[in-house]
């Protein structure tokens, strides 16, 4: 179930246009396997996947976001995924430094383009995926962990940007970044709160508790919607980017006054990415 307790009077929703970074798939594809997602052997369609990706980015033109662009490399094929080039809170940007060899050269990447957009550059020296694991809600960072992003990182975080870190753990390697796992549904406070949705079951107990003790009118998605990664979604108070097949989350979005708009980001799905992975908060 989704809704707690007696119906809730109507909230009025309000959108905030944002300022995100995104990297056309221009050398997508998948030639090594780094989660569960990831076939090397299945083709891939460099084509489609950048039809798709533009679909998204002229959503965000139309819904008023400011959208900047960094360079694609060749031999970066994940470099798509924008969410995990850094973390970028106040003009401050905590640079991200990956598990995987085949996509540490795009920490320096990501970082050489804040530096010239005018953010204060923080190096990290601990393992991060930036926005893959590390969700602003409020003042409070979610920080996940367990697949990718160390709770070294975490600490990292707190002293960066000195803000409350929670530590969260994922426990199920189909949905290893946290943005796999949770929405951010308010970037700004309405009548004074935040919230999200989550699936349940990616969490380990301890996470759970926290999550359902801080968010108790949180949306609860099923398994099937977070099994096409319908939660990496991207809200910008009120507009929700979702994957068009998650048709439950559609549902319980309306029922709470957001507006879902549905995307088919399939073939980067091939490389286990989604709607939010491809869209990095740009927070002066
Ligand atoms: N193939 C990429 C990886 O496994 C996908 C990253 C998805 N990004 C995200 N923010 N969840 O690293």
């Amino acid at each position: 179930m989704d809704t707690a307790g007696d119906p809730q009077p109507p909230i009025t929703r309000r959108a905030t246009p944002r300022t995100v970074l995104m990297c056309r798939p221009d050398h997508f594809t998948v030639s090594y396997k780094i989660n569960p997602w990831m076939d090397p052997a299945a083709p891939t369609d460099t084509a489609k996947a950048v039809a798709q990706w533009q679909v998204l980015y002229d959503t965000y033109v139309g819904l008023g976001h400011d959208v900047h662009l960094i360079d694609p490399i060749d031999g970066l094929p994940d470099m798509v995924y924008a969410a995990n080039g850094g973390f970028v809170v106040d003009g401050k940007a905590y640079g991200a430094l990956f598990t995987y060899p085949e996509r540490q050269p795009e920490g320096p990447a990501y970082m050489d383009w804040f530096r010239e957009a005018g953010f204060d550059v923080a190096v990290p020296d601990e393992i991060n995926e930036g926005e893959g694991d590390l969700l602003l809600v409020g003042d409070v960072v979610l920080a996940g962990t367990g697949f990718r992003t160390s709770t070294r990182s975490h600490d990292e975080v707190a002293r960066v940007f000195g803000r409350e870190v929670v530590g969260l753990t994922l426990v199920n390697p189909a949905f290893y970044h946290l943005d796999t796992a949770i929405a951010v549904l308010d970037p700004e406070p309405v009548e004074g709160r935040q919230n999200i949705a989550y699936l349940e079951s990616a969490f380990d107990a301890a996470s759970l508790e926290v999550l359902r003790e801080r968010f108790p009118d949180a949306i609860l998605v099923d398994e099937d919607d977070a099994a096409i990664l319908g939660l990496n979604s991207y809200s910008d108070g009120y507009n929700v980017v979702i994957a068009a097949r998650a048709t439950g989350f559609e549902r319980q979005l309306r029922e709470r006054g957001y507006n879902p708009i549905g995307v088919d980001l399939s073939e980067l799905l091939l490389g286990g990415g989604g709607v939010k992975c491809c869209t990095l908060d740009l927070r002066r």
